[in-house]
């Protein structure tokens, strides 16, 4: 099940956000986002266990995707494509979805793909490493 999250997930959304994506982030951060109206913070829940989460900022009918997590043991079987049938279900307005990945990340560039965005640009060096960082756009069609 996919929802909204609450103060009470943000301690896992931590845990996962520094094992899957390397941010190392106090926890007040994560609770001041929760308080801004611009973002978006869902949650992947199965057996009362979040095994999943989204972070996002919708402005308009833009909604820009930050980090989109589900953890190894349930990769591959569509839960992460279910956070933007989610989105696309629940937010009528969002017409566009954009974001930026590091070039680098072939499982997140396939999946991206493979849920119809389409490389828009590249931000070159944009990381600290020198990696290139990759634009990509999905437009909704309603
Ligand atoms: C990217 C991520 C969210 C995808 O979630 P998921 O639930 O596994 O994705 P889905 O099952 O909905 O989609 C599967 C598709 O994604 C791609 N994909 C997922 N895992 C892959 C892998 N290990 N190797 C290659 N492609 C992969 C494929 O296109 C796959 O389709 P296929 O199985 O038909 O080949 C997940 O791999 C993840 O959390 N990665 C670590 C965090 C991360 O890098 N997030 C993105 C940057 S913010």
């Amino acid at each position: 099940m996919i929802r909204k999250s609450n103060l009470a997930d943000l301690k896992k959304i931590k845990e996962l956000d520094e094992l899957y994506l390397d941010h190392h982030l106090d926890l007040s951060y994560y609770q001041k986002e929760l308080e801004n109206e611009y973002l978006l913070y869902l949650v992947y829940e199965q057996d009362k266990e979040i095994i999943g989460f989204f972070e996002g900022s919708l402005i308009d009918d833009t909604l820009e995707i930050y980090n989109i997590v589900i953890t190894k043991e349930y990769q591959r079987s569509g839960k992460g494509t279910e956070f933007f049938k989610y989105l696309i279900n629940n937010y009528p307005n969002i017409k566009k979805m954009i974001l930026e990945v590091r070039a680098d990340n072939l499982k997140a560039i396939n999946f991206y793909k493979k849920n119809d965005f389409k490389q828009l640009n590249i931000r070159p060096s944009y990381y600290p490493d020198g990696m290139d960082g990759l634009l990509y756009v999905k437009e909704i069609e309603r």
